[in-house]
Protein backbone atom coordinates (compact mmCIF):
# COMPACT_ATOMS: atom_id res chain seq x y z
CA UNK A 1 0.00 0.00 0.00
CA UNK A 2 1.53 3.20 -0.78
CA UNK A 3 1.47 5.65 2.14
CA UNK A 4 1.38 9.89 1.88
CA UNK A 5 2.18 11.58 4.63
CA UNK A 6 -0.14 14.53 5.17
CA UNK A 7 0.77 16.14 8.21
CA UNK A 8 3.44 18.63 7.26
CA UNK A 9 1.65 21.28 9.17
CA UNK A 10 2.38 19.40 12.01
CA UNK A 11 6.26 18.08 11.32
CA UNK A 12 8.30 17.86 8.30
CA UNK A 13 11.75 15.97 7.84
CA UNK A 14 14.69 17.94 8.40
CA UNK A 15 16.04 19.76 5.18
CA UNK A 16 19.53 17.99 4.18
CA UNK A 17 21.75 21.54 4.61
CA UNK A 18 19.93 21.85 7.84
CA UNK A 19 21.43 18.69 8.89
CA UNK A 20 25.03 19.42 7.54
CA UNK A 21 25.03 23.07 9.16
CA UNK A 22 24.07 21.34 12.30
CA UNK A 23 26.43 18.37 12.54
CA UNK A 24 29.73 19.89 13.36
CA UNK A 25 27.88 20.66 16.55
CA UNK A 26 25.94 17.49 17.29
CA UNK A 27 29.28 15.46 17.02
CA UNK A 28 32.94 17.71 17.32
CA UNK A 29 31.77 21.70 19.02
CA UNK A 30 29.16 19.78 21.04
CA UNK A 31 30.68 21.69 24.43
CA UNK A 32 27.71 23.76 26.45
CA UNK A 33 27.68 27.13 25.41
CA UNK A 34 27.88 28.66 28.89
CA UNK A 35 30.72 27.00 30.18
CA UNK A 36 34.09 29.08 29.84
CA UNK A 37 36.16 25.98 28.30
CA UNK A 38 37.29 25.90 24.86
CA UNK A 39 34.91 23.61 23.75
CA UNK A 40 32.27 25.58 25.50
CA UNK A 41 33.46 29.03 23.36
CA UNK A 42 33.31 27.50 20.42
CA UNK A 43 29.43 26.44 20.93
CA UNK A 44 28.83 30.10 21.97
CA UNK A 45 30.56 31.42 19.40
CA UNK A 46 28.37 29.57 17.20
CA UNK A 47 25.28 30.81 18.07
CA UNK A 48 26.19 34.10 18.19
CA UNK A 49 27.12 33.62 14.97
CA UNK A 50 23.35 32.31 14.49
CA UNK A 51 22.05 35.39 16.09
CA UNK A 52 23.34 37.39 13.87
CA UNK A 53 22.29 35.73 10.76
CA UNK A 54 18.55 35.59 11.92
CA UNK A 55 18.99 39.50 13.01
CA UNK A 56 20.32 40.11 9.41
CA UNK A 57 17.16 38.26 8.29
CA UNK A 58 14.40 39.92 10.34
CA UNK A 59 16.53 42.97 10.23
CA UNK A 60 16.65 43.70 13.70
CA UNK A 61 19.45 43.97 16.15
CA UNK A 62 21.19 40.53 17.51
CA UNK A 63 20.45 41.40 20.58
CA UNK A 64 16.64 41.70 20.15
CA UNK A 65 17.00 37.56 18.75
CA UNK A 66 15.77 35.03 21.52
CA UNK A 67 16.38 31.84 20.76
CA UNK A 68 13.90 29.55 22.96
CA UNK A 69 13.28 25.79 22.44
CA UNK A 70 9.88 26.03 20.55
CA UNK A 71 6.60 27.73 19.97
CA UNK A 72 4.77 26.68 23.60
CA UNK A 73 7.82 28.72 24.99
CA UNK A 74 7.81 31.68 23.01
CA UNK A 75 3.82 32.29 23.33
CA UNK A 76 4.53 31.65 27.05
CA UNK A 77 7.25 34.17 27.08
CA UNK A 78 5.27 36.87 25.22
CA UNK A 79 1.65 36.59 27.55
CA UNK A 80 3.16 36.04 30.92
CA UNK A 81 5.72 38.59 30.04
CA UNK A 82 3.56 41.33 29.48
CA UNK A 83 0.48 40.27 30.90
CA UNK A 84 -0.57 41.84 34.71
CA UNK A 85 -3.21 41.23 36.76
CA UNK A 86 -6.40 43.93 35.56
CA UNK A 87 -4.61 43.90 31.95
CA UNK A 88 -6.97 43.32 28.99
CA UNK A 89 -6.15 40.81 26.51
CA UNK A 90 -7.26 40.00 23.00
CA UNK A 91 -7.03 36.96 21.12
CA UNK A 92 -8.51 34.80 18.87
CA UNK A 93 -11.20 31.62 19.85
CA UNK A 94 -8.78 29.65 16.97
CA UNK A 95 -5.38 30.19 18.47
CA UNK A 96 -3.30 27.16 19.61
CA UNK A 97 -3.59 25.40 23.14
CA UNK A 98 -0.33 27.25 24.14
CA UNK A 99 -2.00 30.67 23.74
CA UNK A 100 -5.50 29.26 24.99
CA UNK A 101 -4.25 27.82 27.65
CA UNK A 102 -1.89 30.10 28.69
CA UNK A 103 -5.43 32.33 28.82
CA UNK A 104 -7.15 30.09 31.13
CA UNK A 105 -4.18 30.60 33.48
CA UNK A 106 -4.05 34.22 32.86
CA UNK A 107 -7.82 34.31 33.86
CA UNK A 108 -6.96 33.17 37.55
CA UNK A 109 -4.29 36.12 37.94
CA UNK A 110 -6.97 38.78 36.93
CA UNK A 111 -6.61 39.08 32.99
CA UNK A 112 -9.30 39.02 31.22
CA UNK A 113 -9.12 37.85 27.63
CA UNK A 114 -11.73 38.67 24.75
CA UNK A 115 -11.96 35.63 22.11
CA UNK A 116 -12.85 37.27 19.07
CA UNK A 117 -14.45 34.80 16.91
CA UNK A 118 -13.81 34.05 13.29
CA UNK A 119 -15.58 34.28 10.07
CA UNK A 120 -16.92 30.92 8.02
CA UNK A 121 -14.24 31.58 5.99
CA UNK A 122 -11.75 30.79 9.07
CA UNK A 123 -10.25 34.73 8.50
CA UNK A 124 -10.50 36.68 11.65
CA UNK A 125 -11.90 40.29 10.69
CA UNK A 126 -9.48 42.60 11.92
CA UNK A 127 -12.84 45.24 12.67
CA UNK A 128 -13.59 42.56 15.68
CA UNK A 129 -10.51 43.30 17.09
CA UNK A 130 -10.75 47.16 16.92
CA UNK A 131 -14.04 46.57 18.62
CA UNK A 132 -12.71 44.54 21.23
CA UNK A 133 -9.81 46.92 22.40
CA UNK A 134 -10.55 48.53 25.81
CA UNK A 135 -8.43 51.25 27.24
CA UNK A 136 -6.81 48.48 29.38
CA UNK A 137 -6.01 46.05 26.62
CA UNK A 138 -1.98 45.80 26.76
CA UNK A 139 -1.65 42.57 24.15
CA UNK A 140 -3.21 41.58 20.89
CA UNK A 141 -2.07 37.81 20.04
CA UNK A 142 -2.97 36.72 16.01
CA UNK A 143 -1.54 33.50 14.68
CA UNK A 144 -0.12 34.16 11.23
CA UNK A 145 -1.25 30.82 9.89
CA UNK A 146 -3.88 28.26 11.56
CA UNK A 147 -2.26 25.18 12.33
CA UNK A 148 -5.26 23.20 11.43
CA UNK A 149 -7.09 24.81 8.36
CA UNK A 150 -3.39 26.78 7.21
CA UNK A 151 -5.85 30.09 6.89
CA UNK A 152 -3.20 33.33 6.72
CA UNK A 153 -4.73 36.02 9.08
CA UNK A 154 -4.27 39.84 7.88
CA UNK A 155 -1.81 40.58 10.79
CA UNK A 156 -0.57 43.70 8.61
CA UNK A 157 -4.18 45.07 9.43
CA UNK A 158 -4.42 44.11 12.89
CA UNK A 159 -0.68 45.39 13.49
CA UNK A 160 -1.73 48.88 12.71
CA UNK A 161 -4.75 48.57 15.34
CA UNK A 162 -2.09 47.56 17.70
CA UNK A 163 0.07 50.63 16.56
CA UNK A 164 -2.50 53.14 16.72
CA UNK A 165 -4.45 51.83 20.59
CA UNK A 166 -0.55 51.54 21.75
CA UNK A 167 -1.04 47.94 22.83
CA UNK A 168 1.47 45.63 22.12
CA UNK A 169 1.11 42.93 19.33
CA UNK A 170 2.35 39.15 19.33
CA UNK A 171 2.62 37.20 16.18
CA UNK A 172 2.26 33.08 16.59
CA UNK A 173 4.34 32.63 13.37
CA UNK A 174 4.99 28.99 14.16
CA UNK A 175 2.99 27.89 10.92
CA UNK A 176 4.91 31.01 8.95
CA UNK A 177 5.81 30.28 5.91
CA UNK A 178 9.80 30.48 5.82
CA UNK A 179 10.17 33.43 3.36
CA UNK A 180 8.30 36.07 5.35
CA UNK A 181 8.99 39.53 4.65
CA UNK A 182 9.84 40.75 8.07
CA UNK A 183 11.52 43.85 8.84
CA UNK A 184 11.42 45.23 12.27
CA UNK A 185 14.05 47.75 12.27
CA UNK A 186 12.03 49.47 10.04
CA UNK A 187 9.51 49.88 12.88
CA UNK A 188 7.09 50.18 9.81
CA UNK A 189 3.64 48.76 9.57
CA UNK A 190 4.47 44.74 9.65
CA UNK A 191 4.66 43.71 5.68
CA UNK A 192 3.95 40.29 4.20
CA UNK A 193 3.58 41.09 0.80
CA UNK A 194 2.90 37.64 0.09
CA UNK A 195 0.36 37.02 2.35
CA UNK A 196 -1.85 39.85 1.96
CA UNK A 197 -2.58 39.11 -1.63
CA UNK A 198 -3.23 35.24 -0.87
CA UNK A 199 -5.85 37.09 2.26
CA UNK A 200 -7.54 39.23 -0.60
CA UNK A 201 -8.00 36.32 -2.05
CA UNK A 202 -9.98 34.18 0.79
CA UNK A 203 -11.48 37.20 1.91
C1 LIG B 1 0.43 27.85 15.69
C2 LIG B 1 1.23 27.09 16.69
N1 LIG B 1 1.59 27.70 17.83
C3 LIG B 1 2.31 27.04 18.77
C4 LIG B 1 2.70 25.73 18.60
C5 LIG B 1 3.50 25.06 19.67
O1 LIG B 1 4.83 24.89 19.22
P1 LIG B 1 5.81 23.85 19.91
O2 LIG B 1 5.28 22.48 19.60
O3 LIG B 1 7.13 24.14 19.27
O4 LIG B 1 5.84 24.13 21.38
C6 LIG B 1 2.35 25.05 17.43
C7 LIG B 1 2.75 23.66 17.21
O5 LIG B 1 2.47 23.06 16.18
C8 LIG B 1 1.57 25.74 16.45
O6 LIG B 1 1.20 25.16 15.32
Amino acid sequence: MRRVYMDANATTPLLPEVMEAMRPYWTEHFGNASSIHLHGQQAHAAVDRARETMAEFFNCHAAEVVFNSGGTEGDNTALFGLLRTGDHFVTTSIEHSAILEAARRLAEKGVETTFVAPRPSGLIDPEEIRRAMRPETRLISVMLANNETGVLQPVEKIGQIARATGAFFHIDAVQGDSDLALDFLARQDIQFPQFAERVEQLA
